[in-house]
């Protein structure tokens, strides 16, 4: 479905060498566990859709030259127009990213698959960045990218667990559910985004494992299971997704005190 893309800028330009590094970020999910309403890319988070603050949050990066926004299906048009209502900051290099948009699938894998379609030849560095993340550090994707680019095929922000983590046989909702084991705590991690790779390696991932029921909810364990190593590096506590409602309300109180920062 690259056809489908809708650049902001002609893609003709020399690509500048930070465009060897490209963001995709996958936007396309309905964010039933929110609520009843928009989809939940496009819901306001301090009167600005979650959508922008992330494309925001992953522009800002140094590094990132494109980004390619993967939509909902019959929403590319209207995430187009959002995206260009709100045209990015100035960005701290010479140039700010391009943003292009692409529709989604109906799993995350086949939404980041089609992102990663839509990326033009010269690109060899990849972030999958959730849209739902919409206030992770500009520094947390630059750290990222930068252990991408120190060689690492594929890398994965995470932060150590506060919960102890019990595995159980699942039940219907409400049903007591036998416990299985608890791993040890120490050696658990919280896998937030944005995941880098050397763009080859996820590729070869996605083709590998293409089109499986659910699908993939993370890119990382998927060059897990192609054998090539992942490593982790510290996550950051602003970079918390936002699935239920009461993390909208979390999120709502980081960007108040974010602003009374001056940030
Ligand atoms: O559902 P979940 O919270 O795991 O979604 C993570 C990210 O994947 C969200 O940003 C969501 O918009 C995206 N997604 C997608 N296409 C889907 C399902 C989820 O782009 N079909």
């Amino acid at each position: 479905m690259t056809t489908a893309a809708l650049p902001r800028t002609a893609p003709s330009r020399t690509a500048p060498p930070a465009a060897r590094t490209a963001a995709v970020i996958p936007a396309a999910g309905r964010g039933v566990r929110l609520g009843p309403g928009a989809p939940k890319a496009l819901r306001a988070l301090g009167g600005t859709p979650l959508l922008v603050h992330a494309v925001r949050a992953v522009a800002r990066a140094r590094e990132v030259g494109l980004v390619v926004v993967v939509a909902p299906p019959q929403a590319a048009a209207e995430v187009r127009h959002l995206l260009d209502a709100h045209p990015l900051p100035a960005a701290p290099a010479a140039q700010g990213a391009d943003v292009v948009v692409v529709p989604g699938g109906a799993t995350r894998q086949e939404s980041v698959r089609r992102g990663l379609d839509a990326l033009p030849g010269e690109v060899e560095i990849v972030l999958v960045h959730d849209a739902a993340r919409p206030l992770v550090p500009a520094d947390t994707v630059d750290a990222v990218a930068a252990a991408v680019r120190a060689g690492a095929p594929a890398v994965v922000p995470a932060l150590p667990l506060t919960d102890t983590v019990k595995e159980v046989e699942p039940q219907a909702a409400g049903a007591p559910e036998p416990v299985i084991s608890t791993p040890a705590r120490a050696r658990l991690r919280a896998v937030q985004t944005p995941q880098g790779f050397q763009r080859a390696v996820l590729a070869e991932a996605h083709a590998a494992f293409a089109g499986a029921g659910e699908g993939a909810t993370d890119d990382a364990g998927m060059v897990e299971r192609l054998g090539q190593p992942v490593v982790v590096v510290p996550g950051h506590e602003e970079a918390f997704k936002v699935t239920r409602p009461l993390d909208l309300v979390l999120a709502e109180a980081v960007l108040t005190r974010r602003r009374a920062d001056g940030y």
